[in-house]
């Protein structure tokens, strides 16, 4: 059986949520090894917009991989000229910038470190509470604030990352109010880390997501980036955009920064980069930023010829089918229908989201606002018994994940949302346990 093969030689360290052994993944359709169908609320983890297998992109690896499958630098090809001059084109910013790619969004993440301590020789970072960055690799370990269980046996990580609580107004770290808050959290930097621990000077960036995806959905108020990206002018500190997961269309702009009114200095970009086919990622800088020598960094697969092929076209199709403006419709339906949820479960707390990037706050009582990481286990686990792909995370594992393929169905979202709608009542119920798993299974961090 396939459970215990994966269980004997497949690595503990992923998380699983429920054995969801997959054999076809065709747009928001997921179909498993028993011929179950279910639907696809989370995208590859975020790394389908267009949702699985699309027909165009199997065209272009038709197309390309017999003839230019790969080659490495130092030889050059089209396609990856073609990508960097696409991205710098719709990246934020009317300046010359310079494109950098990886193959993961971790290794696209620790290249824009490594150019933000290069081009400032600067040494410090400031990161947030509830980041994730990839934990795969060092550096952008030691940016993640997410759990501890994630750093737990790996220390000492990269030194100099300051970390300061994000803009979760639900759970406010300050436990203030927006609006009365005035935006503490955002001013709280100046006042008191640069003024303190970290000399403005010695900072080389801020690392920030324009909205949180693994710390739990959370959407900032409008005002926070432009006071982070002030204080980064004021002081010469770049400010770095990873827009890994609020990237290319999905909360309804191409750039999740885009609703902020905020031009980032680097952004970076991955999951949906490759259209849900190909692992590639990209770090795109100010031409003044990414000025480093030849030789100081790049690597073998980077750049790959097949993966800029697929890239650009993902770009294409998001532009020309008009994904944006539909995950910003679409979004809208979705916060509505999940307000409506909201309104029915006493164990629903919160709901926000902006396009087809949304999450649900699963709590054990409204007062207080205590999260009940177990019964979002059982919703997820639940949807799942009823056909439909769900994730969860969040700093206190409580928060459901609703980021969709921006080309979902109108109908397959309808009912997607009313599996949730019914899975949620099940657990309120009394109706769902935990299935006798293996001990890798619903966690999202193995460290509950
Ligand atoms: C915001 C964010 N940044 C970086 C990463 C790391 O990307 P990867 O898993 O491709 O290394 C993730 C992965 O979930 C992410 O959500």
């Amino acid at each position: 059986m396939l459970l215990e093969r994966e269980s004997k030689y497949f690595t503990p360290s992923f998380d699983r949520l429920y054995p969801l052994f997959s054999e076809e993944v065709v747009g928001a359709t997921i179909k498993d090894v028993d011929g179950r169908s279910y639907i696809d609320f989370s995208s590859g983890s975020g790394s389908q917009p267009l949702g699985g297998s699309h027909p165009e992109l199997v065209e272009v690896i038709r197309d390309k991989a017999g003839k230019l499958g790969h080659i490495s630098f130092p030889y050059l090809n089209e396609a990856t000229v073609e990508l960097s001059e696409k991205l710098a084109k719709i990246t934020p910013g009317n300046y010359d910038k310079r494109v950098c790619f990886g193959t993961s969004g971790a290794e696209a993440v620790e290249g824009a470190f490594k150019l933000a301590r290069y081009y400032t020789k600067r040494q410090l970072c400031i990161s947030f509470l509830g980041a994730h960055s990839g934990h795969e690799t060092m550096g952008a370990l030691s940016l993640c604030g997410h759990y501890a269980g994630q750093r737990a046996g790996f220390h000492p990580v990269v030194p100099g990352v300051i970390h300061v609580p994000y803009a979760y107004c639900y759970r406010c770290a300050y436990k203030l109010e927006y609006p009365s808050c005035e935006l503490w959290c955002a001013e709280y930097i100046e006042e008191n880390i640069l003024s303190t621990i970290a000399p403005p000077e010695d900072i080389a960036a801020v690392f920030v997501e324009p909205m949180q995806g693994p710390g739990g959905m959370v959407v900032p108020p409008p005002e926070y980036h432009k006071i982070l990206k002030n204080v980064c002018e004021k002081y010469g500190i770049l400010y770095l955009a990873d827009e890994i997961v609020t990237g290319l269309g999905r909360t309804g702009r191409m750039w999740g920064i885009e609703h902020y009114d905020v031009e980032p200095d680097i952004i970076i970009s991955a999951k949906g980069l490759g259209g849900g086919m190909f692992p590639i990622s990209a770090f795109v800088a100010r031409a003044e930023v990414m000025s480093w020598p030849a030789g100081v960094h790049s690597a073998t697969y980077p750049g790959h010829p097949l993966g800029c092929a697929i890239a650009s076209r993902t770009i294409e199709i998001i532009e020309r089918d008009r994904l944006a403006e539909r995950a910003a419709r679409l979004g809208d339906y979705l916060l509505k229908r999940c307000r409506e949820v909201r309104d029915k479960h006493g164990i629903v707390g919160d709901v926000r989201g902006k396009g087809l990037f949304a999450g649900i706050e699963v709590i054990k009582n409204a007062e207080k606002r205590e999260p009940a990481p177990r019964e979002t286990a059982l919703v997820a686990y639940r949807a799942f018994q009823k056909g439909l792909a769900l994730q969860f995370d969040g700093l206190k594992l409580n928060v459901l994940k609703l980021y969709p393929p921006l080309t979902i169905m109108d109908e397959e979202l309808d009912q997607g949302l009313t599996i949730l709608d019914e899975s949620i009542s099940d657990v309120e119920r009394g109706r769902v346990s935990l299935p006798d798993l293996p001990a890798a299974y619903l966690t999202v961090t193995g460290y509950r």
